[in-house]
């Protein structure tokens, strides 16, 4: 590939280990930042097999190959005991780690809610979350400002108000001391997580265990705030629909624990990604000031309120691009971990029963082959060509060498309102502050959960 042009901004990366990691280094990396268990090699090679804790973990680049295990034989491949373990407390039953019959019936129900003609319904209600941060925001200029924090809060809002109705103020303070106890004491993957089948509990899974209890408890309250509001003729948000939805087949609905772990699922998919892809796009509008520049003269010729918010997204086309290229180099899924149900063959390569397979977003969209500058921020590769009016498709990239919404049956459910909600809010911000870093300390990506930075770095915003 291209040598990196020497105007384009590198944003952070962990350092990448010369050597393939001994084994308990490389368990501690899995644990303590998975980002960093990857050698060069990785960033390079089609394919990469390590025989570790008596399986083959098969890290996957090949686009083909990637379609073959997302695609033509999703079947065959299941999510990993480690990934189950980790997200079964705040996710429960729902959406996410359902399977079979399950998984197609709730798939079925949720996805026409969040599908693109509901999304000016949705919408309305992102502007108006983000008009009330920004009021908040004015009151804090030239002063040192959490923006991680900000997001956080921002998504949060906007995931209660746009799917719940609700105002998530009063319940913003529980949820995120909860996802922050679950973030240190849980999320991490310790060996018993991921060599016992997920029918056996290992010793952290009965903390697990308790936390999933307390977090239940809280989307029940929640529910039940829901519930309360006085009901209406037409649906008013998701929660409506799925209180409608009924299998056409038996004609039954969700019962209160289903509808539970639904809205636990929504909630903690539909909000934390979203913060994290805000968060780096303003670290990566920070270290480009033309770049920022650039996103404030598209966003202030742009008439975006809540009654025209979709009509707005096709004038935000270099907007959309950044977000577009944050969630390319943080990607806030860094790794889809599958495990071989039965044996199968991959091009050349026999996958074993049990093999566990990467398709790691992290890897590959800074891969060597299939990238041009890959570790640079560089937003125009994601641009329609030059001349092109608005609305105008940007330059297909490989379809299977960009996957921060995963990809196949299984493909993120809320992708289009997570782009919907990223690109409208990055353009209200940056249209009324000029963001910059403050905070001597450099912001590392760590792998927890999703693609967190490893502190909260300071910023300031001035008014633009
Ligand atoms: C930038 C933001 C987001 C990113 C990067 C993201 C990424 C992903 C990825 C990679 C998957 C596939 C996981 C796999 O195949 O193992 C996924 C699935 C899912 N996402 Fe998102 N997501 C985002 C926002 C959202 C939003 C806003 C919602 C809900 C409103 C949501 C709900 C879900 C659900 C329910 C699934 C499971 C779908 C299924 O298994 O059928 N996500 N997401």
């Amino acid at each position: 590939m291209d040598a990196v042009q020497p105007n384009f901004f590198i944003p952070p990366r962990p350092p990448i280990p010369e050597r393939e990691l001994p084994l308990l280094q490389f368990l501690r990396a899995i644990r303590t930042n998975a980002l960093t268990m990857w050698t060069e090699k990785a960033y390079q090679e089609d394919v990469l097999v390590r025989r570790f804790l008596g399986r083959s973990h098969i890290l996957l680049n090949a686009p083909d190959a990637i379609h073959h295990v997302l695609v033509d034989n999703h079947a065959n491949y299941r999510r990993s005991p480690a990934s189950i373990r980790i997200l079964r407390p705040i996710t429960g039953n729902g959406l996410l780690l359902s399977d079979g019959e399950d998984w197609r019936l709730q798939r079925r129900t949720t996805a026409p809610a969040l599908a693109p003609r509901t999304l000016p319904v949705l919408a309305r209600h992102i502007v108006a979350c983000a008009d009330d941060a920004i009021g908040v925001l004015g009151a804090q200029t030239n002063q040192p400002i959490d923006l991680l924090a900000a997001m956080q809060n921002l998504a949060l809002d906007i995931a209660g108000r746009s799917m719940f109705s609700l105002e998530t103020r009063q319940y913003g303070a529980a949820m995120r001391r909860l996802l922050t106890e679950y973030a240190h004491n849980y999320s991490k993957p310790h060996l018993f997580d991921m060599v016992l089948p997920p029918a056996i509990p290992t010793l952290r899974d009965f903390g697990r265990r308790r936390f999933q209890r307390r977090w239940m408890g809280l989307m029940t309250e929640i529910m039940q705030a829901r519930q309360a509001a006085p009901a209406t003729d037409t649906p008013r948000d998701l929660f409506d629909l799925l209180l409608a939805a009924r299998d056409p087949e038996t004609g039954k609905g969700f019962s209160p624990d289903q509808l539970r772990d639904q809205i636990a699922t929504l909630i903690l998919a539909g909000h934390e990604t979203t913060a994290v892809t805000l968060f780096w796009s303003l670290v990566l509008l920070a270290g480009a000031p033309d770049e920022q520049q650039r996103v404030a003269d598209e966003a202030s010729g742009v008439d975006i309120a809540p009654d025209n918010a979709m009509a707005a997204m096709p004038h935000l086309a270099r907007t959309r691009a950044v977000v577009s290229e944050a969630i390319r180099l943080y990607p806030p899924a860094f790794a889809l971990a599958r495990e071989a149900i039965g044996p199968d063959r991959i091009g050349t390569i026999d996958i074993p029963r049990g093999a566990v397979l990467l398709i790691a977003p992290w890897v590959l969209h800074r891969h060597r082959k299939l990238w041009r500058d890959p570790d640079a921020f560089d937003p125009s590769r994601f641009m329609p060509p030059p001349g092109s009016g608005p609305g105008a498709s940007a330059p297909p990239v490989p379809r299977f060498a960009y996957l921060p919404f995963g990809a196949g049956p299984r493909v993120c459910v809320g992708a289009q309102f997570a782009l919907a909600e990223a690109t409208l809010v990055l353009a209200m911000l940056i249209r009324e502050f000029v963001v910059t870093l403050d905070d001597p300390v450099p912001v590392m990506p760590v792998a927890i959960v999703t693609t967190q930075p490893n502190h909260p770095p300071t910023f300031r915003l001035r008014l633009r």
